[in-house]
């Protein structure tokens, strides 16, 4: 879905950060001798790695020319003598290019003056040098897309300049050190895909912009999170408790904290159009959706872009029209029932929502006009609740892997009894004498179903209290 979003912000931020301390253009002939402590730590560190086939990165370093400031590739110098490293970016960051292996020399950390430090995708394995504390000018370390193991080292927080984090995509293990919290600067910090364990430090750094944490095992509830926060991820984790935190972080425009067990209700202060990207499925939040007269500052309208995800939940209760208008909106296998308000509809007319996706609740009306055409970049799936979706719409534009359990479609039906609470499950040899209701849900030719006739109606003929079910009716096999 929104996915390739979550590079955006770092790389924009990073690119701000690099332009400035990449000061090989400024470095004016004639050239000095770059610092001898320089020097040799080149050495190490191009001892300690190597290119893969197929990469063509340390070919420029040449320790015989007389200039590694203005020859080698990924060095960057001081333009006053004597010249001392000032960025490092090791690897091409060509996409056809496989990058280095090998492992970080510790003889990084004699590079002091060194603001930037990165490490393109490749399978680099071992530690973080903890000696990395060491490099206090340091303002941004990007080291992602590797094989690098073991902790985050703590020296990592007595990085008083550090702006930006980003260790994602590697096998990092333990814990996020809370020192972490004390970082004055930290504007952006992306732990993402690791396999990082424990609960979260209490408090996050004060101004944070950007933090990601997605596919880890961090446990727990949520950390205090700051205020200036606009881009928040945790998902995949088995993180849990209440969304309360969340409240007050009025900057949110990204926020992703599906696959975990979170509960109780989602905050109302959530259902804004400013944050534009709320994925919170499959966790177990309750509660119901907001009246939009409820939610502060709801006056401007999602735009292009904006997607809302709470399917598997337990969100009951009427759909208010909060999110009417969402581009990519996913509201099913939840509990809400009855009708659904006109502006949804409206919004799906108009191409606004492009992709509406309302299965397995108990909704009993879709108010679909008789005649109206839907846009054909529409994806609206309405199978699997109180109502047989209207004629054409619905069946055909439903994944394929809908529910909970494709499976139980073949052979047996589920009937959700009213009070939303209990479920009934009932094998269809249990309802042999309920002729027709077998023949629809088994058949794959059409059944002698009379047009018009409403598979809630059957439920009440045969005495089953019930305003919801679970269909498995072929495509066609009500016109
Ligand atoms: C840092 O530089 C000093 C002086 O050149 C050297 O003795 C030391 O071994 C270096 N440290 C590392 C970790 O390479
Ligand atoms: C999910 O919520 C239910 C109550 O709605 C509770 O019994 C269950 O323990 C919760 N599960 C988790 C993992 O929080």
């Amino acid at each position: 879905m929104a996915q390739d979003n979550n590079f955006l912000l770092p790389l924009f931020l990073l690119l701000l950060l690099g332009h400035p301390t990449t000061t090989q253009g400024e470095y004016q002939q004639p050239h000095q001798e770059i610092s001898a402590v320089d020097l040799a730590a080149l050495h190490e560190i191009k001892s300690s790695l190597a290119d893969i086939p197929g990469t063509d990165f340390f070919s420029s370093w040449d320790f015989t020319s007389p200039d590694p400031c203005s020859s080698f590739s990924g060095v960057a110098c001081s333009p006053t003598p004597p010249p001392r490293i000032t960025s490092l970016t090791l690897g091409t960051g060509l996409s056809d290019s496989p990058g280095l292996a090998g492992s970080l020399s510790p003889s990084l950390s004699n590079l002091t003056e060194l603001t930037q430090l990165v490490l393109f995708p490749g399978i680099v394995t071992g530690p973080i040098p903890p000696q990395l504390g060491n490099l206090k000018k340091l303002r941004v370390i990007s080291l992602t897309n590797n094989l690098l193991a073991g902790p985050i080292p703590t020296s990592l927080s007595t990085l008083p300049e550090i702006h930006t984090l980003d260790l994602s995509h590697n096998q990092l293990t333990g814990s996020v050190p809370p020192g972490l919290s004390g970082l004055p600067m930290l504007k952006v910090l992306i732990l993402a895909s690791n396999r990082l364990s424990g609960e979260l430090p209490r408090n996050v750094p004060t101004q944070l912009l950007h933090l990601d944490l997605k596919n880890n095992r961090l446990s727990g509830w949520l950390p205090k999170l700051p205020l200036s926060l606009r881009y928040f991820s945790a998902s995949g984790n088995q993180m849990w408790g209440p969304l309360n935190g969340l409240e007050s972080l009025t900057e949110l425009v990204y926020l992703d904290l599906s696959m975990n067990h979170f509960s109780g209700t989602i905050p109302t202060s959530l259902f804004r159009p400013s944050l534009s990207s709320m994925l919170l499925q499959r966790n177990n939040l309750s509660g119901g959706i907001p009246q939009p007269h409820l939610v502060v500052g709801s006056t401007s309208s999602y735009g292009q872009g904006s997607i809302v995800d709470l399917s598997h939940n337990f969100l009951s209760g009427e759909l208010s029209n909060a999110l009417a208008g969402v581009e990519a909106l996913y509201l099913n296998n939840n509990r809400l029932m009855g009708k659904v308000p006109w502006e949804y509809v409206e919004s799906v007319y108009r191409g606004s929502t492009k992709t509406l996706y309302l299965q397995h609740n108990y909704i009993s009306d879709f108010p679909l006009e008789a005649g109206m055409a839907l846009p054909d970049s529409v994806s609206l799936c309405l199978s699997y609740n109180c109502m047989v979706p209207p004629v054409g719409v619905g069946l055909s534009a439903c994944p394929p892997s809908a529910g909970d359990n494709p499976n139980t479609c073949s052979n047996q039906l589920m009937v959700r009894s009213n009070d939303h609470l209990r479920s009934l499950r009932m094998k269809l040899s249990d309802l042999t004498n309920i002729e027709l209701l077998l023949r629809v849900v088994e058949t794959t030719k059409p059944p002698a179903v009379p047009r018009g006739v409403q598979l809630k109606n059957i439920f009440k003929a045969l005495g089953l209290v019930c305003t919801s079910y679970v269909t498995c009716i072929p495509r066609g096999a009500l016109t």
